[in-house]
């Protein structure tokens, strides 16, 4: 799995292809191969990007994090 913070956007997430979100609303499986989550504070989709961080501007730099585990969102308990 690899974590990309991309310049002045998202995090976005590689899942292989599948992963788990968990939120207050229960869970489901996302089949996509990677997910944009919001960093800005913009999005009216949060956790998910929904674009806004191209025009509220957001300012942060590029990184990237990389882990050999399989994935599970779960911010139920954020
Ligand atoms: S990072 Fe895209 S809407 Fe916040």
């Amino acid at each position: 799995m690899k974590l990309e913070f991309k310049e002045n956007g998202p995090i976005v997430i590689e899942t292989g292809g599948r992963c788990v979100f968990r939120d207050a609303q229960g869970e489901r499986v996302i089949e996509k191969p990677r997910v944009s989550l919001c960093r800005c504070g913009g999005s009216a989709n949060k956790p998910f990007c929904d674009s806004t961080h191209k025009t509220n501007g957001f300012v942060a730099p590029a990184a990237v994090i990389e882990f050999d585990e399989d994935l599970v969102l779960d911010v139920s308990r954020l």
